[in-house]
């Protein structure tokens, strides 16, 4: 069947892997890649699938609609997978409104322009929301965040998202537009950007620098391989039900600490380095404020009624995603010149 299908942020680290898996799994439709390429949004990462027929590439941000509707018109979507987003906590402490911006003004700009361009005819139409667990707030020790769990974001990025989820689900209730929500547990696997846990602490092995672990390090996250969640954005893509919400987890907590103790056994392995020569990089620092303390999802649902679940072991993808990085260098080198070492410096000293 043919398609249309616009994927916004996708030169960004999950929206790549989106963009590669549905060029490639679908001839037939074609993959419109929206991304306006912020420090996070890099081609690169698209160069495998770049020359394909059935990709195309629409250097645009989402906060100007003049140039949405423009894209509407040429392409005339029938689906749109809106990823395009201010995805990192940290940042958004230091500098709240980009968030604002991008992830409340800009996710509206989109509803906007789907509603227009779409004007009441639904037939066939979604418009598929990526979102993240951060919207529920904080665990205790127990339980897990289920599609009902009243939202209580506690930092400016996850209140930033939980703002766009209410506008997508209101957009629904009020205009009927034809929309679904999945929220999604911490991502880690190739072309993440090296200023989130897992490829930073990578990077700094590498280039023997200290590995900043916030507070005592007891925080919990649960992780997710990046493919693994590419593929359950098809399966909702292809299955989910209008209206519904679904939860994405990977079953796979960890305390920040003993995930680092790892990866610095596995790095020492690759790098053939004394074992326990990366733990001494360890170094505890000053805590993030409003820092969640533990995340964990229950992802039954989408387990239950459209048959997804996670394909990769944690040590199985965190040993891929170490090979991916230390084989690509000259990826990291990019990334991490100009901007990236002024917010390093900015963020640790
Ligand atoms: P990322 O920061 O790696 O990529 C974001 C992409 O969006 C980049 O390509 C960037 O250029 C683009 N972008 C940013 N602002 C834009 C604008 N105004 N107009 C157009 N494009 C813009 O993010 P990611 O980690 O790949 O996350 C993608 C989505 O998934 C986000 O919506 C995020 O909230 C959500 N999510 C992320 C995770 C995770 O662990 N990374 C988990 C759950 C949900
Ligand atoms: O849960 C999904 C979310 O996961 C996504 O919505 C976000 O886009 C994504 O960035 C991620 O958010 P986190 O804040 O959980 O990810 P981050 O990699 O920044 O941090 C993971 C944990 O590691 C967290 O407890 C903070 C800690 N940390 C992080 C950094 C960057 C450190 O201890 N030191 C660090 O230098």
């Amino acid at each position: 069947m043919s398609k249309a299908i616009i994927i916004t942020g996708g030169a960004g680290f999950i929206g790549s892997h989106v963009v590669r898996l549905f060029v490639k799994k679908y001839p037939g439709y074609k993959i419109i890649n929206v991304d306006a390429l912020t420090y996070a949004g890099n081609l690169e990462n698209l160069r495998d699938i770049e020359k394909s027929s059935n990709y195309f590439f629409e250097k645009a941000n989402i906060l100007n609609k003049e140039e949405l509707d423009k894209i509407f018109k040429l392409y005339q979507p029938d689906a749109i997978i809106h990823l395009a987003a201010e995805s990192h906590v940290d940042r958004s402490i230091l500098s709240p409104m980009d968030f604002v911006y991008t992830n409340v003004i800009g996710t509206v700009n989109l509803l906007n322009a789907a509603k227009d361009a779409w004007a009441g005819n639904y037939h066939e139409k979604l418009f598929y929301h990526i979102s993240t667990d951060e919207v529920f707030g904080s665990l205790g020790e127990k339980g897990f965040f289920t599609e009902s769990t009243p939202y209580a974001p506690n930092s400016p990025y996850s209140a930033s998202k939980a703002s766009s989820d209410h506008f997508v689900r209101a957009y629904g209730e009020t205009f009927s537009l034809p929309v679904i929500i999945s929220n999604c547990s911490n991502n880690y696997g190739p072309n993440q950007f090296p200023e989130k846990l897992i490829p930073l602490f990578i990077n700094n092995i590498v280039l023997g620098k200290p590995l900043p672990v916030y507070g005592d390090g007891l925080y919990t996250r649960d992780w997710l391989y990046v493919k693994d969640h590419a593929l359950a954005i098809d399966n909702i893509f292809q299955k989910g039900e209008k209206g519904e919400t679904y939860n994405i987890g990977g079953g796979n907590e960890w305390k920040n600490i003993d995930l680092v103790k790892m990866l610095c056994r596995l790095m020492d392995e690759k790098l053939k380095k004394k074992s326990g020569n990366s733990e001494q990089l360890i170094s505890y620092i000053k805590d993030r404020p409003g820092h969640d303390r533990r995340y964990a999802i229950d992802a039954s649902k989408i387990n239950k009624e459209l048959g997804w679940k996670p394909s990769v072991t944690f040590e199985q993808g965190l040993s891929e995603t170490i090979d991916w990085y230390l084989e690509n260098k000259e990826w990291l080198e990019h990334v991490t010149s100009g901007e990236y070492r002024k917010y390093y410096e900015g963020q640790y000293g």
